[in-house]
């Protein structure tokens, strides 16, 4: 077959022929239909209606209306040559009120039952998030979310529960949560996502930024900890799926790496930012030194029950990473809402070199050498296989797009770049021996970037969101992944 793209032929096999690869979406952000068929509200509802809180003043009400238009969605993705789809459940639309003794909605069940079985007769493997930031509401005006541990857990073992007697039949790669800790820090530290806490006052009414996001993480760990548990012992031997969790984290370079001091910072970086969670889950089981150094008390300690429910509960090391930042250490103690590690965060270093070429979106850049070095430094410091489970870009221009016909495909050559070179890292890092499972894009169509409205579009699919029917049209990029891993993955 002739291709207009050319690729690396030291690459060709380097990915296992079992290699997963696809796109991962999140319900709130593409689904829509936010109320109908009995789904409860979720707390990105609220906030998407409660004036100033998002950039363009949108709400995720219609989104790209998934909901409707799953069959079709469904279609374009085998098109696309995927082989796998990572998506979310909406805990309100399948428990509206969310709580452990609440009814089940099976309008809500029905509509997942449909999608999975599209996709398995489309020969499309699922892989289902099931919490990916959308808290019922209900349970946030009960008792305050996750802020109440003994209160929020087994409401959380419940929804999984039902999640897996009813769809776990077709259903065998489970995530719990998605980034719990962006969850924990723009909802509890910064205030700028649902639920919308934090200490600064002409942000947010309520909230502690100093204490909530780590009390918050603390129970995500446990209750993800818990339903793991259950997991495997009620439902593994007969539907032999596996459990995981999603973990974000971006690489920390040293500002100047010529002085110990930033040398140091940008590990602390890390650690505050990723190992808080992946140390308990896959290292020493606890949180590490330094993040308890910085934080004291503040930082919650776990029972030695919850420790040995939290260590090795995630079978694999499931990974969101987008870009890389420069860290300089800062003298003097830590500002008291601080959550990076006493660090300054910087665009270039100190030669001036730039941490990568800029996207439409502020904090992301594409850096594939940071890429690089986080994939040896997850697998040096774990020593699990991973899942990549989301990585993707915004390209400057995408706005003012007109389609000139139903056909017509967007180029979006910034884009394409950004994943030839990160998905270039993971063959490479695979050919050295890395255990590296899947590659989900983010995202299948542009959506509904949370605080950030319709303003950042992650898809390969442009989504005119005018239109009464979100059209949607392909971005080249789309077939340049699929021409991509037909290149990289061996076909024995
Ligand atoms: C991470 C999140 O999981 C996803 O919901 C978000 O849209 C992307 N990153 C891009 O910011």
């Amino acid at each position: 077959m002739s291709s207009e793209f050319t690729f690396d032929p030291f690459l060709k096999g380097a990915l296992p022929a079992d290699f997963q690869w696809g796109y991962a979406t999140a319900a709130p952000q593409i689904e829509g239909a936010w109320n109908a068929d009995g789904k409860g509200l979720s707390i990105w509802d609220v906030f998407g209606h409660t004036p100033g809180k998002v950039k363009d003043g949108s709400t995720c009400d219609d989104a790209c209306r998934s909901y409707d238009l799953y069959k079709a969605d469904v279609a374009r993705m085998k098109e696309y040559g995927v082989t796998a789809y990572r998506f979310s459940l909406s805990w309100s639309r399948i428990i509206p009120l969310g709580g452990a003794d609440d009814p089940v909605n099976e309008a809500g069940i029905k509509f997942y039952n449909n999608l999975i079985n599209e996709l398995l007769a489309n020969g499309i493997t699922p892989f289902v998030t099931l919490f990916h930031w959308d808290t019922p509401q209900a349970l946030e005006d009960r008792y305050g979310g996750m802020l109440n541990k003994e209160k929020y857990t087994p409401d959380f073992i419940r929804y999984a529960r039902v999640c897996f007697e009813r769809f776990g039949d077709r259903v065998k790669n489970w995530i719990t949560y998605n980034e719990p800790g962006v969850y924990t820090l723009a909802g509890y530290a910064a205030g700028v996502h649902a639920p919308g806490r934090s200490s600064f006052r002409d942000r947010n009414e309520h909230g502690d930024s100093s204490t909530e996001p780590f009390t918050v993480a603390h129970t995500e760990l446990v209750s993800h900890a818990y339903v793991c548990d259950m997991y495997k012992k009620e439902f593994q031997p007969t539907q032999k799926g596996t459990i995981m969790i999603t973990l974000h984290g971006n690489w920390s370079e040293p500002y100047d790496e010529t002085d110990p001091k930033d040398v140091e910072a940008a590990e602390r970086a890390r650690e505050f930012e990723i190992a808080w969670f992946a140390d308990p889950l896959y290292g020493s089981g606890d949180y590490p030194a330094s993040m308890r150094q910085q934080l004291g008390d503040r930082l919650p300690t776990f029972t030695e029950e919850e420790k040995r429910l939290v260590k090795g509960s995630s079978e694999f090391y499931g990974m969101n990473s987008y870009t890389s930042f420069f860290m300089q250490h800062r003298d003097g103690p830590a500002d008291i809402n601080d959550h990076k590690g006493n660090v300054i965060v910087h665009d270039k270093n100190k030669q001036g070199v730039e941490r990568g070429i800029e996207s439409d979106t502020p904090w992301l850049r594409t850096s594939p050498w940071g890429w690089a070095k986080l994939l040896r430094w997850i697998w040096g410091r774990y020593k699990t296989p991973i899942y990549i489970t989301e990585n993707g870009t915004t390209a400057k221009g995408e706005h003012d797009w007109k389609p000139k016909g139903p056909e017509d495909v967007l180029e979006d050559p910034h884009r394409i770049d950004f994943f030839r070179a990160y998905v270039g890292e993971v063959a490479k890092a695979c050919q050295e021996g890395i255990i590296i499972k899947s590659y989900f894009g983010w995202t299948f169509t542009d959506n509904w970037e949370w605080a950030a409205g319709y303003t950042d579009r992650f898809g390969v699919t442009w989504v005119d969101f005018e239109s009464e029917d979100k059209k949607r049209y392909a971005k080249r990029s789309a077939y340049f992944l699929k021409e991509y891993f037909g290149h990289l993955i061996r076909h024995d």
